[in-house]
């Protein structure tokens, strides 16, 4: 963290002056995990969100804290017995702001669990501050491999999906299919490039090629000459990761430029989770591959998307289910310590012991955190991702270089 960040926030917090010394000291040296206080064993379960609220995944911030407080809602706004309080920053999407808006809800709101994010950037940022801290971390949308690989730790937890696995999925369908020859297109970071490892892994392996690899800076939104790119290499399909407004914009643009009907266009499924009020008719028949899917046929579901339309006037999304999971395991430790945060080893076995009863159908955890889960090939039919198959069941990320 820049020292004078680190001022300020401890002026914030009224420190003694030993303390603020100790802990200026501490970032001169990189050693702030130090100075942390511990959690309060009585009182309120504190919650910390960070999640954009702003920029380009806005939308997704939002619709995590909705599933994650509809969870709470639904047991009576308490988790272990105790009343949950809430904490919130803003994280922007923006890596470089991440660590010292970490540190603000561990040091200055003394949170116990921090909730985030959505973006890998910023992800990584937040797993450094949670490991020097030894604050519980449960990730509800980031894919960033090295979460659940090798920065994998007992404190951090991912209720979503690694970047590899989608990308894995549809490597796995586009090579049943016959397809051979690929493009793909995303945004220049981990998210877009670890999706397209993962495509690329399954679907070389089955005897395609990826011919050529595309990017753009994150979050631009300037598709144009990529796409004329696209279509001068003809390939037989291209596979791309967008997600949020940028996902909205890169499909209507592909219509746009005359491509719908003439390359096939697939990706993982947050091209068109949550956005296709916006994409309209562009987006129909598109095919995508993702853990959750619209038409699933099991009770939970049924249940969940009755409960938050009624909540929110809206239609869950991926989001929604992942923010509500977390919340489901975070009740799993907190019920196993009544509500006393203090007990981390006694949490965290619990987490890891969770069968958690998701909307996207029954999921346990990997050694490494991340979901054991099943991708359903799901298929845009007017609003709605309707699931066409199971893609691959029970895909567990390979967890590289974890030591858990
Ligand atoms: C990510 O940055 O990991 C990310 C962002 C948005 C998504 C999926 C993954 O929809």
């Amino acid at each position: 963290m820049h020292r004078n960040a680190l001022r300020r926030l401890l002026h914030a917090r009224r420190l003694t002056a030993p303390l603020a010394a100790l802990a200026l000291l501490a970032a001169g040296t990189g050693a702030v995990a130090q100075t942390a206080a511990a959690p309060a064993a009585g009182g309120k379960v504190k919650v910390g969100f960070m999640l954009p609220y702003t920029g380009t995944y806005a939308a997704l911030g939002t619709a995590i804290e909705n599933g994650f407080r509809m969870y709470v809602q639904q047991q009576g706004g308490k988790l272990g017995g105790r009343d949950v309080e809430y904490f919130k920053v803003d994280d922007e999407s923006d890596p470089a702001k991440a660590p010292e808006n970490a540190t603000k809800l561990i040091r200055r709101d003394q949170v116990d669990v921090v909730v985030g994010t959505v973006h890998s950037g910023v992800q990584m940022g937040i797993v450094k501050v949670a490991k020097e801290n030894n604050t519980l971390l449960i990730i509800p949308n980031a894919g960033v491999d090295e979460a659940t690989g090798p920065l994998c730790g007992p404190n951090i937890f991912r209720s979503s999906f690694s970047n590899w696995q989608p990308g894995y999925a549809m490597g796995h369908v586009l090579a049943e299919r016959g397809m051979k020859k690929v493009v793909t297109l995303t945004w220049k970071y981990a998210a877009g490039e670890q999706s397209v490892k993962g495509f690329k892994e399954a679907f070389e392996a089955k005897g395609g090629k990826v011919v050529k690899e595309l990017s753009l800076p994150f979050p631009n939104v300037e598709f144009q000459a990529l796409i004329t790119e696209v279509a001068s290499l003809k390939p037989d399909a291209v596979f791309v990761f967008f997600a949020g407004g940028g996902a909205v914009k890169f499909v209507k643009d592909w219509q746009a430029a005359g491509l719908k009907d003439k390359i096939p266009l697939y990706g993982s499924g947050f091209l068109t989770d949550g956005t296709l009020d916006a994409q309209g008719a562009a987006a129909q028949g598109l095919e995508t591959t993702l853990h959750y899917a619209d038409g699933l046929s099991n009770a939970r579901d049924k249940s969940f998307r009755l409960d938050y339309a009624k909540t929110y006037k809206l239609q869950p999304d991926v989001y929604a289910v992942q923010g509500y999971d977390a919340a489901q395991l975070l009740a799993a430790g907190a019920n196993a310590v009544k509500g006393d945060m203090t007990r981390k080893p006694d949490i965290i076995k619990a987490m890891e012991a969770a069968k958690v009863d998701s909307p996207r159908g029954a999921f346990t955890l990997s050694k490494a955190h991340n979901p054991v889960q099943d991708f359903y090939l799901r298929k845009v039919d007017g609003r709605e991702n309707k699931v066409s198959s199971v893609a691959v069941k029970a895909l567990a990320d390979p967890a590289r270089g974890c030591r858990l």
